[in-house]
């Protein structure tokens, strides 16, 4: 090959190269598009990592004050819109940095001494997702705050215990709603035991072997808030542990969330009719003027798809990853930034539907008193009062409850004389326990349905939810 046609073969590859390829890197490189989300963070690590370099002498006090001037300035053209962020520029880091040396020239260069975009990303998240946990905390709370306010106005309403789906015993209302108060709870304890163990600063790790400069790490984890540095300057840059946190605690709280929108969409149809969600909270159909539809409810319900999407996908990338930074873990914030706005918005838009919502008491009571819901009661009593064993008591009921299916009633309805045909010891006093209000109140042990216990639980939640 001569190099004449040498050169021409590169002319026609690179002629749709040259270009193409630069492109094509730059689409798959850059992060502005998304980690601009990160501005706030990267720039308050800066600042902190500025002024820490001036106070160890290793950058002059006046560049350090020119850079946190310039900084400020960054910091407000973004947030005042007039900030043009560059695909060219790659990140978030760059793009501030370069508008930083715009500013104010040359000390925009000394502050990246003794600093990678390595522990950079990785300070600048763990901020991102610290301010996330604290979020989801108090959006759980506030959700809490809703469910505790039904519980105490029907701390005593009846309504169907459901196991398998199938009516299996009386319970209350309130004790229905402080089960998903415990629930929230625990996720927001989840949340809040990530939040400690990820409040370690990663800054100063450099790119992965810490610097030769004399830097005060314990300084700059100080100042952003962290409890102390992180002590091993490799896993500081190569961990994103913290999101993976976050995002299963995520998902645990959008199962929860879709456990009680379920409720919210069956309890609110027509067959049910034991909720009315309020219009604010439902849609109208455009053919069917009967309709409102529980599409908050059912959006809930489908969100921990993405959350659960997401907490996948960061596993995913983050599995057999060799140390340190790879530039795979680019791939960690767009998850998060998805599944943390879809988890703020689900609990807010939760929270509003259980405010808003009315519970229908009669039908609730109505529903609570079919299904010979009581049969356990019954069976209890012949336990209690007729010395059987219970699974003696179990059969003679079941004959009862047999019984009452043929004649198409419930088990109060039945006679006394029925009664005793399925066993001579039962007596008038059986009737006492065959009603619902008497079954629940009976149900007094430490975390029972019964009207005195569900207040004391919500009086206890009050107290810590204050
Ligand atoms: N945009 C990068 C990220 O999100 C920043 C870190 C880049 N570091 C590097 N060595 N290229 O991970």
């Amino acid at each position: 090959m001569t190099d004449k046609t040498k050169a021409a073969a590169n002319a026609m590859w690179g002629g749709r190269f040259a270009s193409g390829p630069d492109a094509i890197m730059q689409a798959i490189n850059a992060s502005i598009g998304f980690d601009r989300r990160l501005y706030a963070q990267d720039i308050a690590g800066s600042r902190a990592h500025a002024a820490m370099l001036a106070a160890q002498g290793i950058i002059k006090p006046s560049d350090a004050e020119a850079i946190r001037e310039g900084l400020l300035t960054v910091l407000s053209e973004i947030e005042g819109g007039q900030f043009t962020f560059r695909t060219e520029l790659e990140d978030i880091h760059m793009n501030v940095e370069a508008r930083l040396k715009e500013l104010i020239g040359e000390p925009a260069g000394r502050l990246h001494t003794a600093r990678s975009r390595n522990d950079q990303v990785a300070t600048d998240f763990r901020l991102w997702v610290r301010d996330q946990a604290d979020a989801a905390v108090l959006g759980l709370k506030a959700l809490q705050r809703a469910l505790l306010a039904q519980a105490e106005a029907g701390a005593d309403w009846v309504m169907p215990g459901f196991t398998h789906l199938q009516t299996a015993q009386p319970v209350t209302w309130g004790h229905h709603m402080m089960a998903y108060v415990e629930m929230f709870g625990r996720d927001a304890g989840r949340f809040a035991d990530a939040r400690a163990r990820m409040n370690e600063s990663p800054l100063g790790a450099a790119a992965l072997a810490g610097t030769g400069f004399p830097i005060d790490r314990a300084a700059t984890a100080k100042a952003l808030g962290f409890d102390r540095p992180m002590a091993n300057s490799l896993d500081a840059v190569s961990d994103r542990d913290f999101a993976l946190e976050f995002l299963s605690a995520s998902a645990i709280t959008a199962t929860h969330l879709s456990r009680l929108a379920e409720e919210l969409v069956i309890w609110s149809s027509a067959q049910f009719r034991f909720v009315t969600l309020s219009d604010r909270f439902t849609t109208g159909s455009s053919i069917m003027p009967q309709k409102k539809n529980p599409d908050a409810a059912e959006l809930i319900r489908a969100k921990i798809g993405r959350i659960l999407g997401a907490t996948v996908a960061l596993f995913t990338v983050m599995k057999g990853l060799p140390l340190a930074y790879s530039k795979d873990m680019q791939e960690d914030k767009e998850q998060v930034f998805d599944a943390a706005d879809t988890l703020m918005l689900a609990l807010a838009a939760m929270e509003g539907m259980v405010r808003d919502l009315s519970a229908n008491r009669a039908n609730l009571e109505k529903a609570a008193s079919s299904g010979f819901s009581t049969a356990t009661d019954l069976a209890d009593w012949l336990v209690r009062e007729a010395g059987l064993p219970f699974r003696d008591a179990h059969h003679v009921t079941g004959a009862l409850v047999a019984l009452a299916e043929k004649k198409g009633c419930d088990l109060p309805d039945l006679s006394l004389t029925e009664m005793q045909s399925a066993h001579p010891a039962i007596n008038q006093e059986v009737y006492s326990v065959l009603g619902v209000h008497n079954s629940v109140a009976s149900r007094q042990s430490f975390g029972g349905t019964a009207p005195d216990q569900v207040r004391a639980q919500a009086a206890r939640w009050a107290a810590r939810l204050a």
